[in-house]
C-alpha cells in the first residue's frame, strides 16, 4: 500500500472510532490533576462561610483530640510527631514546618494554608495532594470541617479574621 493509502486508512480508522472515548479518557486524567492544590485554587462557598461564623469549637476541639492528635500537636510548646507541628499552620507555606521530613508532594504542592486551602485539602487528602503521605482519607461533612478549622485558627500568633 502506498503512504497515501496508509493514511487514508488511519484517516477512516481514527474517524470510525467512537471519539467519545478518546476523548473522556483524556479528560478524565486531566481532571484528577487539575483536582490538585497544585493546579486548582479553591474557593469558600457563601454556605460554608456561613457554618464557619456559627462554627462549634468545643466539637471541633473533641474532633481534633479524637481524629488528628494522634499525629499532631497543635499548642505552641508542641513538637513534630508523625504529622508536622500545626501551631501557625494558617498562612504557612505546605510542607514548611521545620525539622518535619514531608513527602515530595506536599513540600512541591506549592501553596499556602488559609481557610480555602484547609478546607479543601481536609476534604478529600488524597485529591488535593495527590502522593501525600497523611494516612488520612478526609472529612466529607461541611459542618464539621468548619467546626475543625473555627478552632486550628486559634492556634496562631495572629490568628486570621474569619473570611
Ligand atoms: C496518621 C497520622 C495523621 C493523622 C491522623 C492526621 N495527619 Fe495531618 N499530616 C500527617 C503527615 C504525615 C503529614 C505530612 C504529609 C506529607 O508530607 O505529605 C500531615 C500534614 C498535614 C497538614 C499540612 C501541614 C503543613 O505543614 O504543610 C495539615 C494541615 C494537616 N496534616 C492537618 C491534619 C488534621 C486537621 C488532621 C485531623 C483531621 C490530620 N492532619 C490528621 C499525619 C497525620
Amino acid at each position: 500500500m502506498t503512504t497515501q493509502g496508509l493514511l487514508l486508512r488511519s484517516i477512516l480508522l481514527l474517524t470510525l472510532l467512537p471519539a467519545s472515548s478518546l476523548a473522556e479518557d483524556a479528560s478524565k486524567e486531566d481532571d484528577k490533576e487539575s483536582q490538585s492544590l497544585q493546579h486548582f485554587t479553591p474557593t469558600l462557598t457563601e454556605e460554608f462561610k456561613e457554618l464557619l461564623r456559627n462554627a462549634d469549637m468545643e466539637a471541633g476541639a473533641a474532633f481534633f483530640d479524637k481524629k488528628c492528635s494522634t499525629c499532631h500537636d497543635i499548642a505552641e510548646d508542641g513538637i513534630n510527631q508523625k504529622g508536622p507541628l500545626l501551631w501557625n499552620v494558617f498562612g504557612r507555606k505546605a510542607g514548611t514546618a521545620e525539622g518535619f521530613e514531608y513527602s515530595e508532594a506536599m513540600k512541591n504542592s506549592g501553596h499556602s494554608w488559609d481557610f480555602a486551602t484547609l478546607n479543601y485539602y481536609l476534604t478529600r487528602t488524597d485529591r488535593a495532594v495527590p502522593g501525600r503521605i497523611m494516612n488520612f482519607r478526609g472529612i466529607p461533612e461541611d459542618e464539621i470541617r468548619a467546626n475543625l478549622l473555627a478552632y486550628i485558627m486559634k492556634f496562631n500568633t495572629e490568628p486570621p479574621e474569619l473570611p
